[in-house]
């Protein structure tokens, strides 16, 4: 039998479960608060208890209501802020959020959105006497809604001006024109070219081989998920094993390798692959993902800097741990929880490991480095000051259009800088370098 909270007594998040649609914001204030707290947070948010509980429909809703308060973050807090005298504690801003994103984002009907999130705001400890501010506050937002597509709020100003920095400002425009956009999910088949494939995902075949999926939806439920014929990849991601090139006689190693889409690659393309990664946790979704696709790769669970076994690889891939700037496409989170200071401490993460992986290589073989961040000192700039301490490496220039790479992306040095924009309908951010050990 349901119970109501009985008046003037906080309801907690527990009971929220007994009230249709409550227990589903509930779930995406919880994935919304973690995936604001700290980097990683969205995957830790997405993997919540509370959000897995739902019956599948409140789940999507549930994940598409924290995604689009994360997409539209930036708008969204300027028009709350306009509302607010005094900011209320941080668990009900969030709550306000997520009302925001209903109203203006998912367009649910005004008093579905308002009611359902007065009653979150009353579920949470200390929640009730904020009731009234936050029904005033979105029904002010239903009454004139606010612009929600205005750029210059899309992404942090500090961040917004690195990338104009960097690129320029038509290029920076680009990159952040596509922020609110949903991406598409894109996957990599385990037998290249596999056209029946194609046509069953309902998939537009991108260059290099990437299929950029029709369907909507719960993905394992996808024609070939459980015979492990793809796996999801951004059509990005899936550059840098491609430009290793793998054989069937060669050795490789993938380092920070966890969940393993490149891992993966390189086992299709048929070498003898160890991966590696710290996390024993994202290693077991090496392992799962090894065991759904029926490809074999050794699994070592150490620090990459740290990993000694004294042995050396035809082919070694780092992609390094980074800001993953460059995702923000599917991990709108990263634009709020990066910081410079985050940056510079993963840039010296980024040069021990890149020394580790240098190690690795048997001479004459190559190394391809890469971070899914668009902050050149995580980037060109690593790879710079490598070859600078390293004489016995040297780029090894990626062709234009290789590995399915865009055009656009090719530096003059021949390495790459992949940009959200490279691709109609956007693609992860990346840098990527090939090198080779000459020595
Ligand atoms: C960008 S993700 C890697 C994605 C992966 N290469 C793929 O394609 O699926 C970074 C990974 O680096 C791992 N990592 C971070 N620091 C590490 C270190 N010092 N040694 C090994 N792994 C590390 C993290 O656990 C995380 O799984």
């Amino acid at each position: 039998m349901r119970r109501r909270a009985q008046e003037g007594t906080p309801r907690r998040v527990s009971e929220a479960e007994d009230i249709p649609g409550l227990a589903a914001r509930a779930a995406a204030l919880e994935v919304l608060t973690a995936a604001l707290q700290r980097r990683g947070g969205l995957d830790e948010g997405l993997g919540h208890p509370a959000l897995h509980a739902l019956p599948p429909r409140d789940r999507a809703f549930a994940r598409a209501l924290a995604m689009a308060t994360l997409r539209h973050l930036g708008p969204i807090d300027a028009a709350l802020q306009a509302r607010l005298k005094k900011p209320p504690p941080e668990r009900i801003v969030n709550v306000l959020r997520l009302g925001a994103a209903q109203l203006l984002v998912l367009k649910t009907p005004p008093h579905a959105a308002v009611g359902a999130t007065v009653d979150l705001a009353a579920a949470q400890k200390g929640g009730l006497p904020f009731k009234g501010l936050v029904n005033a506050v979105l029904r002010g937002l239903s009454r004139e809604p606010p612009p929600l597509d205005d750029p210059a709020l899309a992404a942090p100003a500090w961040l917004a001006a690195r990338w104009r920095s960097a690129y320029g400002p038509a290029e920076a425009d680009a990159i952040v024109g596509m922020i609110f956009a949903e991406p598409a999910t894109d996957v990599t088949p385990r037998a290249p070219g596999d056209a029946d494939l194609a046509a069953a995902l309902e998939a537009e075949v991108l260059p290099g081989g990437t299929l950029r999926a029709g369907l909507k939806g719960e993905i394992s439920t996808w024609p070939g998920f459980g015979e492990g014929r793809w796996w999801v990849q951004d059509a990005a991601a899936a550059i840098p094993a491609r430009l290793l090139a793998v054989t069937p006689e060669e050795t490789a190693l993938d380092l920070c390798a966890a969940p393993g889409g490149k891992t993966l690659q390189l086992a299709a393309g048929g070498a003898k692959v160890t991966a590696v990664d710290r996390s024993d946790a994202r290693l077991r979704r090496v392992s799962e993902n090894l065991a759904r696709t029926g490809l074999a790769a050794e699994t070592v669970a150490a620090d990459a800097a740290e990993w000694r076994d004294g042995r050396t690889f035809d082919a070694v891939l780092l992609d390094a741990p980074c800001s993953a700037t460059g995702t923000f496409r599917r991990h709108p989170d990263v634009l709020w929880v990066a910081s410079p200071a985050d940056i510079a401490k993963l840039c010296a993460v980024q040069a021990r490991l890149l020394d580790s992986a240098a190690r690795r290589v048997k001479p004459g073989g190559r190394l391809v480095y890469c971070v899914c961040s668009l902050e050149p000192e995580e980037g060109e700039g690593q790879v710079t000051a490598f070859l600078a301490r390293n004489a016995a490496f040297a780029l090894d220039p990626v062709a234009a259009g290789e590995g399915g790479s865009p055009e656009a992306s090719l530096r003059p040095d021949a390495t790459l800088r992949i940009l959200p924009h490279h691709r109609p309908g956007g693609l992860d951010g990346f840098y990527i370098a090939r090198l080779k050990k000459t020595a």
